[in-house]
């Protein structure tokens, strides 16, 4: 993966300069996206952009540019196949340090790159993720997918120190998400249950598609919190992300969900979430 995206051009990757005055370095004034890549494919970009123009309204940072385009020709020029595109966006740079930003008219900085990534074929499908769960000590905006992820980073090594793929974090005793995931549990009864959209998660794109497929599978869906005494009674537990697209969860602090492998339903549902991501045209909404 040679070639970025930054400011309007396609440069090589050592050549791709930011300024130490740049917002996003400083304040994490900056928001972006990962659009997954299967096929040569872009999965789901019109959401993504779609999400990216809210995140930037909501900071009120001007930035426009053909987002679509963008990550399409960084496919093509580095001849991605299976992986990630990945675009942010800062309010740009400012002459000297200051909590306060630049004017409007302020240029953004805009940059972007692919990265190779295995996203089928991954190991964890078959043997399924184990959890453990932390208080979310994340700001109250987590609706906006700004680049503030230093607590989904220290949670992140604090999984890997304990031996386990990730955390799941929780507010009121209640799961809001994964560290980079969107979190769900299917009940005994075959309910889904997944958090409402509201500002204590990021409204996955994953998460848009399976609920879609989990429905025209004939399960009812619920949308609500749930506690961790809930999650860990389910019969299914499983996360959503463009990366890790559908993922079961077979053990969350130590207790072991359902019989302890990969749930079937959760099992379907990455299925026809991969069928139908896979067969349809990459700029579709
Ligand atoms: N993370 N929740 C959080 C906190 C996330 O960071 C992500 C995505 C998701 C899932 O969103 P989506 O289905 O749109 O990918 C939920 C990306 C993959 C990342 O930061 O690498």
């Amino acid at each position: 993966m040679h070639i970025v995206y930054l400011n309007g051009d396609y440069v090589p990757k050592s050549a791709a300069k930011i300024s130490v005055y740049d917002r996003g370095l400083l304040f994490s004034d900056a928001v972006y996206e990962v659009i997954s890549v299967i096929g040569g494919r872009l999965i789901d970009m019109g959401r993504h952009v779609a999400r990216l123009e809210r995140s930037l309204g909501e900071l009120s940072i001007n930035a426009f540019a053909d987002w679509s385009a963008v990550a399409q020709k960084l496919v093509a020029d580095n001849d991605l196949d299976e992986g990630l595109v990945y675009l942010q966006v800062s309010r740009g740079v400012m002459e000297e340090r200051d909590y306060r930003w630049p004017a409007p008219e302020t240029a953004p900085t805009i940059f972007a790159f692919a990265q190779e990534r295995s996203l089928l074929e991954n190991p964890m499908a078959t043997r399924g993720m184990r959890i453990i769960t932390r208080s979310d000590l994340r700001w109250q905006r987590c609706d906006i997918k700004t680049t503030q992820l230093l607590y989904a980073s220290l949670m992140k090594m604090e999984a890997e120190a304990a031996g386990v793929d990730d955390v799941w974090m929780t507010r009121d005793d209640l799961v809001t998400e994964g560290t980079s995931q969107n979190a769900h549990i299917i009940s005994h009864d075959g309910i889904l249950i997944s958090h409402q959209l509201d500002r204590r998660i990021l409204p996955g794109v994953t998460r848009i598609e399976m609920l879609t497929q989990a429905k025209s599978m004939g399960l009812t869906v619920e949308e609500r919190a749930f506690s961790i005494d809930e999650a860990k009674d389910a019969a299914e537990a499983f996360v959503s992300s463009s990366t890790l697209l559908i993922m079961p969860v077979i053990e969350i602090d130590g207790h072991k969900i359902g019989d302890g492998h990969p749930g079937e339903r959760t099992g379907k549902i990455r299925q026809s979430y991969i069928s139908a991501v896979q067969g349809r045209p990459s700029t579709e909404t």
